[in-house]
């Protein structure tokens, strides 16, 4: 196979949002007990972070992370989590039938995220809640002092409010699983409402609303167009959730399950234009991709609800392969090309729980195959990404139809010169010498030195366990080289590779 990338510094298609590397905590499983909290591990803190999770956390490279849900959080009692410890209660969390004890809320989550250095996005509760509690918890985080809860807070010993910008509407509304599903109505009169209430609070919150848990869902399409009919003046975001697998066996499908996130995120941008054309309006809604990644969810619904209710249970302790790890780069490829409406995006979880990084309890903290691309990624998309227009041969697909084999996006710093180069070949027996044209950068284009790294394995199955905890690792590519116009790499079959030319 032979392909072509032809960048062009002109040809911008917006800044790289740093927002795009974000991740999610939720209360759920392992995610925070045993995951990023553990007191008493080796590595603990004085605060009981496992600083092996942490400092893991900082390389992943990370931004942003929503918190504390998911499907928990709409049955969440805030208050539950703040003041001492051994005054909160512990209770049911129907959505993952596990045991809540409620010993990290949110000012403990906030210091946590401080030593992650990321920004929160926080999530309310409009499931079983409403306008007030979303209020209530604004004041409690955001308010400065001099109101009863922002005096709780200080009180609690947290001087400063959290200062969170970003607000998620409640999550997943559209979804019958959902504590408090609604229909779509009931659910865009109650964002409206809670939209209106906040932004008096606090004008300058960035809100997000529910879009719909998948594509796939019934209502998809609708859902959005009649949430933004009630709510396009006064959010920012709509959000997106899309969770990918292998199904039966079919790798070449799986492998181009990022086309179906293109197109994910084309549908949901021509419904809310169409709202904002409708509405005579000029302002534009942002996505907010707040749930991504693979999760075999179909082997977590064939399995028999459990009836024993457990503090931090195994739940969905998803090992991720070679395929899972090129799929996840691709992902982020196609959230990257979409950098003009996608603001936010968090790739969902961050520990545990279908994460980049696995622990065992009074045990290890290691890297999923999954965490090469992300943090590699996030490492080097620096600038403006470039519209990156790929030549290449295509292939047939059962899910999605023809797929091309080779996908990629670029970026390009104008501060440094850097160009960077992220791709994949979905194919599953046959490299692909691949042609990075720069002759549109100018004379001495391609006069760059060159690194390139790569995710590839014999067998895309292997997996890192705590065992073989770097089965699976980033290689530096050697196949590259560089010429006047550009450089020229090899991709070995089922690979990602990250390219940097400066
Ligand atoms: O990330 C796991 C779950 O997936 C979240 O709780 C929910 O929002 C989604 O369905």
């Amino acid at each position: 196979h032979i392909a072509h990338v032809t960048l062009d510094p002109a040809a911008v298609v917006a800044p790289v949002n740093r927002r795009t590397f974000g991740t999610f905590v939720e209360h759920m499983g392992r995610c925070v007990y045993t995951g990023l909290y553990e007191p008493g591990h080796p590595s603990a803190d004085e605060d009981g972070f496992r600083t092996d999770v942490l400092a893991l956390t900082r390389e992943l490279g990370v931004t942003t992370v929503r918190y504390p849900g998911g499907n928990f959080v709409s049955g969440y009692r805030w208050e539950d989590g703040v003041g001492p410890r051994e005054r909160r209660p512990r209770r049911r969390d129907l959505a993952w039938r596990s045991i809540e004890t409620n010993e990290i809320g949110i000012d403990e989550f906030a210091r946590w995220a401080a030593k992650a250095d990321v920004e929160i996005m926080y999530a309310v509760n409009l499931g079983t809640r409403g306008v007030q509690e979303a209020l209530d918890v604004h004041e409690y985080v955001n308010h400065p002092a001099g109101t009863h809860l922002a005096d709780l807070r200080r009180a609690n010993g947290t001087d400063k409010p959290h200062g969170i910008r970003m607000w998620c509407l409640g999550n997943e509304l559209d979804g019958p699983w959902q504590l408090g599903h609604k229909n779509a109505d009931a659910y865009g009169q109650l964002a409206a409402a809670t939209a209106r209430a906040l932004r008096a609070a606090e004008p300058g919150l960035e809100l997000v609303v529910c879009g719909s848990s998948s594509s796939a869902m019934p209502t998809f399409g609708a859902w959005e167009a009649t949430v933004l009919e009630h709510t396009y003046d006064l959010v920012d975001h709509v959000s997106c959730h899309a969770y990918y697998e292998e199904h039966d066996g079919d790798l070449g499908s799986f492998l181009a399950c990022a086309t179906d996130m293109d197109h994910f995120v084309d549908s949901v941008v021509a419904t809310a234009d169409s709202i904002g054309a409708r509405l005579r309006s000029k302002k534009k809604i942002q996505l907010s991709f707040d749930e991504w990644n693979v999760w075999y969810l179909s082997r977590f619904q064939n399995q028999p609800p459990h009836d024993e209710w457990r503090v931090a249970p195994r739940v969905i302790e998803d090992e991720y392969n070679v395929a899972d790890a090129v799929v996840v780069g691709n992902l982020l490829i196609s959230l990257l090309r979409h950098s003009d409406r996608v603001t936010a995006a968090c790739q969902a979880q961050l520990v545990n729980v279908i994460a980049p990084i696995r622990t065992e309890p009074g045990g290890p903290a290691w890297r999923q195959t999954i965490f090469h691309p992300f943090a590699r990624t996030a490492a080097l998309a620096r600038g403006d990404v470039l519209r990156t227009v790929v030549d290449g041969p295509a292939y047939r697909t059962d899910r999605y139809g023809e797929a091309s084999v080779v996908d990629a996006v670029a970026t390009h710093d104008a501060a440094t010169g850097d160009v960077a180069v992220f791709v994949v070949n979905r194919d599953h027996h046959r490299p692909v010498e691949l042609t990075i044209d720069l002759s549109r950068f100018g004379a001495g284009a391609g006069a760059r030195s060159v690194e390139a790294s790569t995710l590839y394995d014999d067998d895309v199955r292997a997996t890192n366990t705590a065992a073989h905890q770097d089965r699976v690792v980033l290689r530096p590519h050697r196949q590259v080289t560089v010429h006047a116009d550009g450089a020229q790499v090899v991709l070995p079959p089922v690979s990602w590779t990250a390219v940097r030319l400066s």
